[in-house]
């Protein structure tokens, strides 16, 4: 019987749970034996049944109906060093598992691909040293990896969606409505600002979605004298207009053409300085992240969570590590260090401040 774990790493999203319910459900209606593995890396460096834990249908009842990770989550710095690594591996193993399935962000699968790469020279230590039997040697040679991508952020490149992302663009669509109604009251300008770390998607589709004013997004930077006149310009336009409230969104990766961060205490002087609005700034933070997943994350999570349980069942040491996407409504699977190569590229783009490839690269051209 062959034993799949699953583990949920870095930033929580809404819609991981059902992706853990569907792999453990998924798992066991495929004849093998399903582990979760608490805390993410965290819980691969730990190791033992209390972290790396057997777990059966019922367990995960009523999963998709829950926000966060109920399996826990962290940014784990050990496992970024070849000892946590090798605690990992060790763990694994005495855990019996064949295959991982991690869930999580670029960085969290960035990990999972170099521990499967690293795995022969990590098992060969491990033998060498004592740390696990020559019967474990042999049975575990290789180790079957396969990334599903949750994120609030959608910054993987070669999928059309991260799990969260949805349901977080909900959550910030809802907040704006919300800061609508006191902007309409007081003829305020609100500046909020949006997670996103270095992708500009959400505070790009929140923008289009609550017909915001004007939106900052990293892949597309101006000069601050240009965004500073343009901006200006339409806002001055649109209150002439008659309009009461004034929205700005800033994505928290927004910068300058020259690189430098725009923050929204930036926009908030020049919205007061140049346009005399009574101005304030409304950071939504963590909120963004909580909550219960939209019906599309739990219906992507669901179809992925089968598809990657799937893909570590069919994957031999020769096939390159999946990862799980959605291209065109369809759920297929990508290499998984090809998503990550691209994804990086992205940044790589922008720090050459190449932004029409860094846009390319992101697939969101339509706003050209
Ligand atoms: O990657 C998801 C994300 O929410 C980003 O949008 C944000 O930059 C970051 O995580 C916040 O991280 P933390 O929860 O560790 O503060």
């Amino acid at each position: 019987k062959k034993s799949i774990a699953v583990m949920t790493s870095g930033g929580d999203a809404q819609g991981m749970n059902s992706n853990v319910r569907a792999i453990v459900r998924s798992t066991l209606f495929k004849g093998c034996r399903s582990f979760v593995v608490m805390e993410g890396y965290e819980g691969l460096v730990k190791g033992g049944p209390e972290y790396i834990k057997e777990v059966s249908w019922e367990d995960v009842r009523g999963w998709s109906t829950e926000g966060g990770t109920n399996i826990g989550t962290a940014r784990c710095l050990e496992f970024r060093q070849r000892e946590g690594r090798l605690l990992g591996a060790q763990h694994l193993i005495e855990a019996g598992v064949d295959a991982l399935i991690v869930c999580g962000g670029d960085g969290s699968l960035t990990g999972a691909d170099l521990f499967r790469s690293e795995w022969p020279s990590l098992i060969k230590e491990l033998v060498d040293t004592n740390r696990i039997s020559q019967e474990q040697f042999q049975r575990y040679q290789h180790l079957n990896i396969c990334g599903t991508v949750g994120s609030i952020d959608n910054d993987m490149s070669t999928t059309d969606a991260t799990i969260g992302a949805y349901s977080a663009l909900d959550r910030i669509c809802t907040a704006i409505d919300y800061v609508e109604a006191t902007a309409n009251s007081h003829s305020r300008a609100f500046v909020v600002e949006v997670m996103g770390r270095n992708c500009g998607w959400l505070a790009l589709l929140a923008g289009i979605a609550t017909s915001a004013d004007y939106i900052f997004i990293p892949e597309k930077p101006a000069t601050s004298s240009e965004w500073q006149d343009q901006m200006c310009d339409i806002v001055a336009k649109h209150r002439a207009r008659g309009k009461r409230t004034t929205i700005v969104i800033v994505a928290e990766g927004a910068i300058s053409a020259d690189l430098t961060p725009i923050s929204p205490a930036d926009v908030h002087k020049v919205l007061v300085d140049r346009l005399g609005l009574d101005t304030r700034i409304t950071t939504l933070g963590h909120v963004q992240r909580g909550g219960t997943a939209v019906a599309y994350d739990r219906m992507l999570a669901t179809l992925q969570g089968v598809e990657a349980v799937n893909a570590v069942l069919e994957s031999n040491p020769d096939t390159p590590s999946p990862l799980i996407a959605i291209n065109e409504n369809k759920i297929v699977r990508k290499p998984l260090v090809e998503s990550v190569r691209l994804t990086k590229s992205v940044a790589e783009a922008i720090q050459a401040k190449d932004f029409k490839k860094a846009m390319s690269l992101r697939d969101t051209e339509f706003v050209e």
